[in-house]
């Protein structure tokens, strides 16, 4: 049975926006983010407090004098960079490449594709989904641990962030087109034995996710910011976390 039957048509978000508004925003939001990502990983202590934790810092790793974020951002940085959706919206948005159907590109060097430095790294998209498959399971430890204060069950509002934060990466991330190959490719028979029928049911659950992949990937990379800046504002002192505990 073929893949694509199963897969249910979906309208184009975007189609009633200006034609401008879209690449505007790809640039506008992650420019705003890389700027942000990069203060917070290079200059930036780990963000911490009480239970909480910042999705930058996760696993914590305490080594010397190097900011702890830098040992882990890697993994979703390469993981989104290298990801189909994030890979259509910047290219199209930053590099004019394409403008849209049809449109002519503004003139450049031969095109080369994904098969010369640097744009061949974005096949290496599956290893950076591994990398991410064990970040996110450390945030999910991350996010139990921030109902645990000193001991006693409890919900804050940094409680409450973290889980929607740890959900909508899990969104995300087990929507990657990576991972619904793993599941469902180099299949040619789903109903033929017991592991078949597994994989065809994790392929078809991974599908959900991937069907609105753009619009995890939007809502998640906000999540982490919005986590994140709120942590450091309680470090701040800015900032009362309002919370009931047992
Ligand atoms: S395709 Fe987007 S995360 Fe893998």
């Amino acid at each position: 049975m073929a893949l694509a039957q199963h897969a249910a048509p979906v309208r184009n978000p975007y189609s009633a926006l200006p034609n401008w508004l879209y690449p505007t925003f790809v640039v506008g939001a992650l420019s705003l983010f890389g700027i942000f990502a990069a203060w917070v990983v290079f200059f930036q202590p780990a963000g911490r407090f009480g239970p909480y934790l910042s999705p930058f810092d996760s696993p914590l790793i305490n080594l010397g004098p190097v900011p702890p974020g830098i040992w882990v951002a890697w993994a979703p940085l390469a993981f989104r960079l290298t990801c189909y959706y994030y890979r259509k919206a910047y290219f199209r948005s930053f590099f004019w490449h394409p403008r849209s159907c049809a449109v002519p590109e503004p003139g450049r060097g031969r095109y080369r594709g994904e098969t010369a430095f640097p744009w061949i790294l974005n096949n290496f998209h599956r290893f950076a989904f591994y990398a991410t498959f064990v970040q996110v399971l450390f945030l999910w430890y991350d996010a139990l641990v921030a109902f645990n204060f000193s001991g006693h069950f409890g919900v804050g509002l940094g409680s409450v962030l973290m889980i929607a934060n740890v959900l909508l990466l899990s969104g995300y991330t087990f929507g990657c087109h990576a991972l619904r190959h793993l599941a469902g490719g180099n299949l040619d028979c789903f109903s033929c034995s017991a592991s078949a029928s597994a994989r065809f049911r994790l392929w078809k659950g991974v599908t959900v996710l991937n069907i609105r992949h753009d619009r995890w990937a939007w809502a998640s990379l906000a999540s982490v910011a919005a986590t994140d800046i709120y942590i450091r504002l309680l470090m701040a002192g800015l900032l009362h976390d309002p919370r009931w505990i047992a």
